[in-house]
């Protein structure tokens, strides 16, 4: 029976978790691998911090080369986030032959590329199961399951905050700000919650999701990314009024050889199957070109989820070694990266405006949607919040991005329109 020595970097919500699984499952583990995992060295912040857990003092270290270069570590388990000087440290350890096992998406959204590389050139592995959707094997599905087929699409829940907040706010009418503290509360919301309402969490995921899915190499950049902060109790119950539920969807897709990728609040018909998907549950729709259309569900955070894919990670890192196949499971990009342009991206639009309410002003704001050659599905019109105006609702048939920016562009500039509300991308149907 051989033993698998590993350095812990981080013992917060996730690496107690990899210690209670590691020690709950452990028989199972054995079973499984033929070899014992043993934490050997255990990197944090601070040492003399109270924790829950009884952990031998002798394991724990504030200096990272204690794991980093120890010749008695094989694999780094790294879940203590932080972007350049972690990317440091790892690179440092795959040059030191250490396998790695990340649930750090910030991390592998910036510098993942070149840490796979690093790792193929030093023979070792790297697994990032953990990053994306927490609990959800959804990375494997990608390069393992669905390996022979060729992904059209995938529209992802991937932020478990943003769910729950945008689930409170419709099913309770409750206001932004006290949900997101009762999310932080509960431990899913980033130490900085910016990320996670403003969509960089999601577009970090989606950028991970999409290098996978289309084998090409998008960066952050790539990604065109609206977060909720902007959305009301209005623009929800509006769109439940037509049949929509809002969400935070991230959105990628392929066609002719060239991609969009984007986060965004999305009006989804209400019986959509990631309509249904609440408080802080992740899914992910994933259509291929031979199997159609699939979907994974479950909890994308929290300490025990988490470890799970970070457990299952170490586990086939210990397989590859006992195999001598460490080294060959990632394969690099095979196309050049390709984004669509924006007459190219084609959807359905809601639309929300308020106009004076005198004779001439639909004609106006129509004749500005015909030269543009945008019709539409759904028309709306109601009183507006000030006297003598109207507010408009409308959703559009599929239409290029192009004619969208064209449109608002010209709405700005028409003396009738007072303002436009909000518009949001329609998607999910037909
Ligand atoms: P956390 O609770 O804040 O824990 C971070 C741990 O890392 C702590 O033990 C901290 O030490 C240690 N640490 C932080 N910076 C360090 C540094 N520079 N040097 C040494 N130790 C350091 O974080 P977490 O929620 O477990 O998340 C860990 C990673 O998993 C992040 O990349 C996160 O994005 C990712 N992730 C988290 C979840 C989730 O549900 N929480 C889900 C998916 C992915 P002290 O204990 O001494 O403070
Ligand atoms: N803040 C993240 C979320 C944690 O809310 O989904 C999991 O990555």
């Amino acid at each position: 029976m051989s033993v698998i020595n590993i350095g812990l970097c981080g013992l917060g919500t996730v690496g107690t978790g990899v210690l209670k699984i590691l020690e709950n499952h452990k028989e199972e583990i054995k079973h499984k691998l033929g070899s014992d995992i043993i934490v050997n060295k255990i990197l944090v912040n601070d040492i003399h911090k109270p924790r829950n857990e009884e952990i031998d003092p002798d394991k724990l270290t504030t200096d990272a080369e204690e794991l980093v270069s120890n010749p008695d570590v094989d694999v780094i388990v790294e879940l203590m986030g932080g972007i350049d000087d972690t990317n440091l440290l790892l690179e440092k350890a795959l040059r030191n032959k250490k396998h790695i096992v990340t649930a750090n998406k910030d991390l592998m959204a910036v510098h993942g590329q070149k840490l796979l590389q690093t790792a193929k050139e030093n023979k070792c592995d790297i697994f990032y199961e953990a990053s994306v959707a927490g609990g959800i094997p959804i990375l494997r599905t990608l390069t393992d399951g669905l390996a022979s087929d060729r992904i059209r699409k995938i529209m992802g829940i991937v932020n478990g905050t943003t769910n729950y907040i945008l689930t409170k706010m419709t099913d309770e009418q409750l206001a932004f700000e006290p949900v997101l503290k009762e999310a932080q509360e509960l431990g899913f919301a980033e130490a900085d919650p910016t990320s996670d309402v403003d969509g960089l969490d999601a577009a970090r995921k989606m950028t991970i999701l999409a290098n996978l899915a289309f084998k090409m190499e998008f960066s952050l950049d790539d990604v065109e990314v609206t977060g909720i902060r902007d959305i009301t109790q209005e623009d929800i119950s509006f769109a439940e009024n037509l049949g929509y539920t809002i969400k935070l969807i991230g959105i990628t897709a392929i066609h002719n050889g060239k991609v969009e990728l984007s986060v965004e609040p999305v009006l989804l018909p209400t019986e959509h199957p990631l309509a249904q998907v609440k408080n802080e549950y992740n899914a992910v729709y994933v259509d291929g070109e031979a199997v159609g259309e699939t979907m994974f569900y479950g909890p994308g955070a929290g300490s025990l989820p988490t470890a799970t894919a970070v457990v299952s990670d170490l586990m086939e890192v210990v397989k590859n070694i006992r195999l001598g196949i460490s080294g060959n499971a990632h394969v690099g990009p095979q196309f050049e990266t390709q984004l669509k342009e924006n007459h190219e991206k084609h959807m359905k639009y809601f639309l929300r405006m308020e106009a004076d309410d005198q004779a001439g002003t639909f004609q106006a704001i129509t004749n500005i949607f015909t030269d543009e050659k945008v019709s539409f599905a759904k028309i709306l019109q109601l009183p507006g919040s000030e006297k003598g105006t109207a507010e408009i609702v409308m959703i559009t048939h599929k239409i290029s991005k192009q004619q969208l920016v064209n449109s608002l562009e010209q709405l700005k500039n028409l003396a009738v329109v007072n303002r436009m509300i909000s518009y949001y991308r329609v998607d999910g149907e037909e």
